[in-house]
């Protein structure tokens, strides 16, 4: 019953929606766990070009069993146009299910989301304003709207009748602004509910069955160990648990149905938002590393802040979700950057950190430790093995892999599906 949890071991988009869809073909299911259309998971296939938020990464393989499940918090409305983008590009979306447990964004959770950023002002987060932080709140507090209220209509009325009381006086009397339509938003959601009705499935049931059976299950996570509410940069995190523990919780498993776990990490770092980043580079590198990587945002076109590999945060991210594997994204960017440097440690009042420090102040006064390796020239966007690669390309390969402590299974050298190395079967 292999159970593989894909997550990312930085602060987000390290290609997680890459490789999900390259291990997907030989997945029989693929499952996104936590998270909600803040995320925007990029797959190329050819010269086509895919930008998923909500629904996983495995869609593009026909008929392919793609489960929402219960973790993740979903915008309907952003739900039901990917979909039919999807569609009107030819692609087969019979597979996919939304799980009864889901909560629910409203529109007052976006509203909620925009105010108090701006009220934040200097303090922000930087988050993606698709109203996640309020619909876990809401989740949290007990007052959520699950997909099973939505589909419901007098459970649904009455539900959004008790919210929209509270939220309504805090839109009028706190932000000053105008209060949200119990009507508007009933006609609205009534029809995303019918929409959606065919899609919606008892959906643990399935995964647990589909692990009875020996099937594959993959779950792909979405944003990064270090955007996690627990294990990240808090408060500058996102309001789910991406780490791999959350896997079990947002689908509905028991640890025992995960054998192995990626860390997605790209060859690089970036960050997009608000909040510390020790080996952000400001300098020609940072853009750079952009540049080359194209580093803006899928879901909100922000650039994106770069800097080196950290392997302090791999380090990290390898004890809080237990990895057993790196995918290694983006090595092609790196060409021709010479030297390159990786942090193997940070520096703090004279005194190297022994983990990861949880205080931001900390993080922030801390000075990180650089080793610098040689770098290639050589285009390995082409690289089929990893005997195709020039030999410093492989010895900054070993050295990701002695720092964080963890195997690099998978290599990406480019955005494409075919670009991919699979260094081990990670299905096994
Ligand atoms: P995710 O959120 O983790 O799925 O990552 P995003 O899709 O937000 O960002 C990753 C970006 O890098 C996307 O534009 C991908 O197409 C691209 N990408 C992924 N892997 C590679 C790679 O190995 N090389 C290059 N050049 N681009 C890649
Ligand atoms: P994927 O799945 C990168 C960041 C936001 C902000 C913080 C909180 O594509 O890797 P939120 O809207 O979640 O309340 O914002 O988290 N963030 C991401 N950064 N990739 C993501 O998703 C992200 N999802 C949220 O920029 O700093
Ligand atoms: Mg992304």
């Amino acid at each position: 019953m292999p159970g593989v949890v894909l997550v990312g071991a930085q602060w987000g988009d390290e290609g997680k929606g890459k490789v999900t869809d390259y291990l997907a073909e030989k997945a029989d299911l693929v499952v996104r766990y936590q998270g909600g259309s803040n995320a925007g998971h990029t797959v190329k296939v050819g010269e086509e070009e895919f930008r998923l938020h909500l629904v996983p990464s495995g869609i593009l393989y026909p008929g392919k069993i793609c489960i929402i499940g219960n973790g993740v918090v979903v915008d309907p409305q952003v739900l039901v146009e990917e979909l039919e983008g999807l569609k009107e590009r030819g692609i087969d979306t019979s597979g996919l299910r939304l799980s009864y447990r889901a909560h629910v964004i409203l529109p007052y959770h976006k509203r909620l989301d925009e105010l108090e950023e701006e009220r934040r002002g200097s303090g922000r987060l930087g988050t993606t304003k698709r109203g996640i932080g309020p619909a876990y709140v809401d989740k949290a507090a007990r007052t959520g709207i699950r997909v099973v209220d939505l589909l419901d209509p007098e459970e649904f009325r009455q539900r959004l009748a008790l919210n929209l009381k509270e939220k309504n006086e805090l839109f009028t009397k706190v932000y000053g602004t105008s209060p949200c339509s119990l009507e508007e938003i009933l006609e609205e959601y009534l029809e995303y509910a019918e929409r959606l009705r065919p899609l919606v499935a008892d959906t643990g049931q399935i995964i647990n069955q589909a692990l009875r059976e020996g099937k594959k299950v993959l779950f792909e996570g979405a944003q990064g160990t270090l955007l996690d509410l627990d294990q990240g940069t808090y408060p500058y995190v996102t309001s789910s648990y991406p780490v791999a523990g959350g896997a079990c919780i947002g689908a509905g498993v028991g640890p025992k149905a995960i054998d192995s776990v990626i860390g997605v990490a790209k060859a690089y770092t970036t960050r997009v938002g608000e909040g510390p980043f020790p080996t952000e580079a400001k300098d020609t590198a940072g853009e750079y590393l952009r540049r080359r990587g194209g580093e803006y945002g899928t879901t909100t076109g922000r650039p994106r802040r770069c800097g080196w590999l950290d392997a302090v945060i791999l380090r990290h991210a390898a004890d809080v979700n237990g990895l057993t594997g790196l995918a290694l994204t983006k090595l092609d960017v790196l060409t021709g950057v010479d030297p390159i440097q990786i942090c193997t440690g940070y520096l703090y009042k004279g005194k190297i950190l022994s983990s990861f420090p949880a205080s931001l102040r900390v993080l922030q006064e801390c000075e990180p430790v650089y080793e610098e390796l040689p770098g290639w020239a050589d285009d390995i966007t082409g690289a089929e093995s990893i005997e195709d690669l020039p030999p410093a390309c492989r010895a900054y390969i070993r050295r990701v892999e002695e720092l964080a402590g963890v195997p690099v299974k998978l290599i990406a050298v480019g955005p494409r599906r075919d670009q991919t190395i699979e260094v081990a079967d990670i299905f096994g």
